[in-house]
């Protein structure tokens, strides 16, 4: 298998590395695993002028899965927007086709405390949130700034779904929900939105072919609002690009831990870019101390989702909860009283715990 490895800003390069030395370990057991690095996002600017330069995304097409840290800082902040970072983010998403963007929320056992919620409305939380990730007002056409008539500026975006686009990623949800609950939760505003309309209809038509699912559907602000009342309720939930994206957030947030939380994006053959949720946290950049946790997760998904390999990923989801067990934390998880430790120390742990664990 060829990986990809797209480090990014900030924290990106150190937490990546504590992911490459879990793959290398893989390696040194015997699995076949190529790695090759290229630049993304800020560091794609800084090396060729492009947040995605040809290259980076030349090695992401030829490789079996992409694995990515983050991107953006403020270095960045004040360029065109054509190339910052977040155009190399949606650029790679859109020119790999990775319309499912896979986001769980769990909250583990020995950090319930750290959410803000009141531990026994998250204890147990396992919420999948599916986001369709290459359409929507991120990506429709026309977009822009215009003058008005009366000499107003006037800046305008376009959300759209075509119904190809909706039941492709319904059909994930389904097949999703039923390898877990049977539950599915579409989220939409099709109280007010033509888009959510449509959204709606073809996602009732594509139940017709999952019976066995239990459908319901919600409008965003009340799902908004249900996630922090009873976050538990739920369990895969699948919406638009733009929902998606603020709820994932929120629903992170529920965990007490967003260092925690891997993500898959995935194609229709179930290629995947693989990054943490987190983002590329500037102020703790070069300090050593990133929880690289969701990274090294986001590799349990990788190997799940694009290698078909759930005992790698079983064995890489064990250890991380075998290093929580033994109180391994750093600063953004550790509770009172703990010490924390740094980003290459949870890597080391991690790599032991693989490395003492049932193969
Ligand atoms: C995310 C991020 C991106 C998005 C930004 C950085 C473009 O917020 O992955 O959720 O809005 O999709
Ligand atoms: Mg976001």
């Amino acid at each position: 298998m060829k990986i990809a490895v797209l480090p990014g800003d900030g924290i990106g390069p150190e937490i990546v590395q504590q992911a490459v030395r879990v793959l290398q370990h893989f390696a040194s057991e015997g699995a076949s695993l190529e790695m090759e690095t290229a630049p993304i996002g800020g560091a794609g600017y800084d090396a060729a002028g492009d947040p995605l330069p040809e290259g980076t995304l030349k090695l992401a097409k030829q490789a079996d899965a992409v694995l990515l840290g983050a991107v953006g800082g403020p270095k960045y902040d004040t360029l065109p927007r054509p190339v910052r970072p977040e155009q190399g983010l949606l650029r790679i998403r859109k020119e790999l086709g990775l319309f499912t963007n896979l986001r769980p929320a769990m909250v583990y056992e020995e950090l319930a405390g750290a959410s803000s919620l009141r531990p026994e409305l998250v204890a147990g939380l396992d919420i999948m949130i599916l986001r369709e990730l290459t359409g929507d007002i991120y990506f429709g056409e026309p977009r822009g700034r215009r003058t008005t008539a009366s000499g107003e500026r006037e800046g305008f975006d376009t959300m759209k779904y075509s119904e190809s686009e909706i039941a492709r990623i319904a059909r994930v949800g389904f097949a999703i929900a039923r390898k877990r609950s049977r539950k599915l939760c579409s989220v939409d505003k099709a109280n007010v939105l033509d888009t959510s309309i449509l959204w709606r209809e073809v996602v009732n038509e594509v139940a017709k072919d999952f019976p066995d699912v239990e459908l319901s559907h919600m409008y965003v602000d009340n799902a908004a609002m249900q996630l922090v009342r009873a976050p538990k309720q739920f369990d895969v939930i699948v919406t638009g690009n733009m929902f998606g994206d603020i709820l994932s957030d929120e629903a992170s947030m529920l965990t007490g831990s967003i260092g925690m939380l891997p993500s898959a994006s995935l194609d229709s053959a179930s290629k995947g870019l693989y990054e943490p949720i987190h983002g590329s946290a500037p102020d703790i950049a070069g300090k050593g101390v990133a929880n690289p946790l969701a990274t090294i997760l986001s590799l349990s998904m990788m190997f799940r989702y694009s290698f078909n390999d759930n005992n790698t990923a079983d064995r890489i989801e064990r250890a991380v909860r075998q290093v929580l067990k033994d109180g391994k934390r750093t600063v953004d998880i550790a509770g009172p009283g703990q010490t924390a430790i740094g980003t290459l120390q949870m890597g080391d742990a991690v790599i032991a715990a693989l490395a003492g664990g049932h193969r």
